[in-house]
């Protein structure tokens, strides 16, 4: 076997046979924040060889389902992002829950389940509803906002910390800590450069944050450690869990809420739906939003063996960017898909993920969109843009940077 040529981390591959190269940038600050380049990528085939970066791209909805959820075949174990942990070094040590294949991610996996289970979101759903109507109440009162900074960070930053047992969190430090972590999973762009750079004096006050004594006895990082001392785990890998909710939970779900006001803002006539049964509608309203907008916009997987996925050979370490965006609007799938709308049933779109990997915390995702938009439609009688909305080009993440709103109360 000759030597492999590593490109961006990972093995570069051939185009294989029936693959158009395509010399696209997905990583283009372009690309990450207008997303222009989704109807292309379908219409070219199941897959894409993106030539600068040596690897193949898939955005129809049955294939990235496919590759998304097929374990086995398509791994986690050498990341989730462009480099190929079995070929690099990973830039900090790897998940033990999102990079990893079972069955170790089996005995993780279960620990962070009982943890997040629908029992743990219903008994959060009282304290986030009060907490969401304070922030709305408190918004509506300024008139004029900066949506992002005022609503979509501030809701999640509260509530999420307090729900993880953090003991002195920092809203601008765990925003940050999460939009380091999915730049970091790009290629080496100035994106992930600036990520780089930032997280040696992010990482230390993340990781100093996780351990035992750091965190309230009563939450849901307490009971990690709980399972330590049933020796489900170790007291390291309960340390590492806790970092996962930190990583994975907070610019998510930011994300989630910030992009639900900019529908809203944008489609008044659901917006008008929503506020006749606010109750039943907010968390449609929230599902859509992740169809919509899929907040994860795009992750990868590796192929862990040669074989083959709509009629297309794939060769062993092929990086795949599997991309959630494209999936979730793809016309062969969903009536209309760009048509925003809050009636639909938006069940199986992949913004949350599919398979084993599928978001732990989507209970809980749910749980503060709805909060959110309840109290909104509740309070709210109009949302309107008070000038253009700005997206923030992360590698991996689809969000706002600004969107300055007017709120006129009910
Ligand atoms: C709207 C908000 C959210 C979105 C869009 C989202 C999206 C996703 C996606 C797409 C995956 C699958 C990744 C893959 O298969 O490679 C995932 C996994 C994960 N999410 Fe979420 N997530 C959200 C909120 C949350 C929250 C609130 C938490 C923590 C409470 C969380 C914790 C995790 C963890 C730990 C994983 C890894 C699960 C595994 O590998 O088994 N997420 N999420």
């Amino acid at each position: 076997m000759g030597a492999v040529e590593l490109v961006h981390g990972h093995k570069r591959i051939e185009p294989p046979d029936g693959v158009p190269s395509w010399d696209v940038d997905p990583y283009s600050a372009g690309n990450l924040t207008d997303r222009t380049y989704f109807d292309a990528l379908r219409s070219k085939g199941p897959f894409v060889y993106l030539s600068r970066y040596g690897m193949l791209a898939c955005g129809r909805y049955d294939v990235t389902r496919e590759v998304f959820s097929d374990h086995v075949r398509f791994v986690s174990s050498r990341g989730v992002g462009v480099s190929d942990f079995g070929l690099e070094e990973p830039w900090r040590p790897p998940s033990i829950i999102l990079e990893v294949d079972p069955p170790y991610h089996t005995r993780t996996r279960r620990v962070i389940m009982r943890a997040l289970s629908p029992k743990v979101a219903r008994e959060l759903r009282d304290a986030f509803k009060a907490d969401a109507e304070r922030l709305i109440d408190a918004v509506v009162a300024k008139g004029e906002i900066e949506a992002v900074t005022d609503i979509a960070e501030a809701f999640p930053t509260k509530v999420f910390p307090e729900a993880v047992g953090i003991k002195d969190p920092d809203a601008k430090m765990l925003v940050e800590f999460g939009s380091i972590v999915f730049n970091a999973i790009g290629p080496e762009n100035e994106l992930r450069n600036r990520a780089m750079a930032r997280n040696k004096v992010v990482m230390p006050w993340i990781l100093e944050r996780c351990s035992r004594e750091r965190l309230t006895p009563d939450g849901i990082g307490a009971s990690f450690f709980e399972a330590a001392d049933a020796g489900e785990i170790t007291e390291h890998e309960a340390g590492m869990l806790v970092r996962s909710l930190l990583s994975a939970g907070v610019d998510t779900t930011v994300t989630g809420i910030g992009n639900a006001l900019w529908c809203l803002a944008n489609n008044p006539q659901e917006y008008e739906k929503l506020k006749a049964d606010p109750e039943g509608l907010a968390l449609p309203a929230f599902e859509e939003t992740l169809r919509y907008t899929s907040p994860v916009q795009a992750f990868c997987r590796t192929a862990a063996v040669d074989t083959e996925v709509a009629g297309i050979r794939i060769e062993e370490g092929s990086k795949i960017l599997c991309v959630l965006g494209a999936a979730n609007m793809d016309p062969d799938h969903w009536e209309a898909p760009e048509k925003f709308d809050i009636s639909r049933q938006a069940a199986g779109h992949l913004a949350l993920g599919v398979g084993v990997h599928v978001c732990v915390g989507q209970n809980i995702a749910r749980a503060e969109g709805r909060a959110v938009l309840r109290a909104l439609a509740e309070r709210v009688d109009r949302i309107e843009l008070t000038g253009e909305p700005t997206w923030r080009p992360n590698n991996a993440i689809h969000g706002l940077d600004r969107m300055p709103l007017r709120l006129v109360p009910r």
